[in-house]
């Protein structure tokens, strides 16, 4: 595969470190010839993220916490002193307390719902809202999500909820961009052994049993959940908006 975003300007919100889901869509995203810049999450990320994006020849590494509505803006202005017209957002940003993954959900205050559903699902409002007006060619916005959002998956909780609302915004979202050619679709990706997925008690050590019931009997590679985030974000995509697309060694379609 080579050149699928060949002359398009690509954000990816997300990268944490060499594990991060994000991380691997702009890998994918650089190999297909996309023009890259990143994002980290405060001051406490900037080194780490600076040099995946050296490594990655990201054109740019900006500062951008989701929950902050200037540093939104300023990222928006940063990001016309790139390119003019931005062509492909990735949305790979999830947040919730430790004791709200770990605690029955019946247990979850208030405080920790809210920052759950303002993190991990009304981020992407925000993020959409701001940067359409950039996305003057159209384009695609790709968030990720989890069969949590729709089946109960232990301890995963305020998550679940919190998914389920973000792939509801999904629908609202491309059915008003859709008329400027902006897609807007959801990767509902299997579990992988991640930051996120580590504060989701017992999370990775479900995942065994996960492997063996999987059509494909095995479990999700971030590479692959990244070539279907490439072809979202391509002009093979070009028909499909408003949709989640799972990319889990087949798991969701099991019954037991
Ligand atoms: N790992 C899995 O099993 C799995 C499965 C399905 C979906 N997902 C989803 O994939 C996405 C990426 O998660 P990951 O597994 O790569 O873990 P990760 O911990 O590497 O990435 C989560 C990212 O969210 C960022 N983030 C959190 N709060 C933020 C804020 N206020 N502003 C800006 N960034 C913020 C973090 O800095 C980090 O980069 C998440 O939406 C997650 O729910 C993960």
């Amino acid at each position: 595969m080579s050149g699928l975003l060949l002359g398009k300007t690509a954000l990816v919100l997300g990268v944490a470190n060499r594990w991060s889901i994000a991380y691997s869509i702009a890998s994918a995203f650089v190999r297909e010839g996309a023009q890259l810049v990143l994002t980290f999450q405060g001051e406490r990320q900037r080194q780490t993220v600076e040099e995946l994006g050296q490594d990655l020849k990201a054109v740019r590494v900006l500062n951008c916490d989701v929950t902050k509505p200037e540093e939104l803006t300023q990222l928006a202005v940063d990001l016309k002193e790139v390119s003019p017209t931005l062509d492909a957002v990735v949305h790979s940003i999830a947040f919730a307390n430790k004791e709200d993954l770990t605690n029955p959900f019946l247990q979850t205050g208030r405080d920790g719902f809210l920052l759950a559903q303002e993190v991990s699902a009304y981020s992407l409002v925000a993020v959409a809202r701001t940067l359409a007006p950039s996305m003057t060619e159209g384009g695609a916005i790709t968030t990720l999500t989890y069969l949590g959002s729709t089946r109960v998956i232990p301890n995963y909780n305020v998550m679940g909820v919190a998914k389920a609302s973000l792939e509801a915004c999904v629908r609202y979202l491309a059915a008003e961009l859709g008329p400027t050619k902006i897609r807007v679709n959801a990767v509902s990706a299997g579990p992988i052994k991640t930051a996120s997925a580590r504060a989701v008690k017992d999370m990775t050590k479900n995942m065994e049993g996960l492997a063996s019931r999987a059509p494909l009997r095995r479990n999700t590679d971030p590479a692959e959940v990244a070539d279907a985030v490439v072809f979202l974000s391509s002009d093979l995509g070009r028909g499909v908006t408003g949709n989640t697309l799972f990319v889990d060694a087949g798991y969701q379609i099991m019954g037991a």
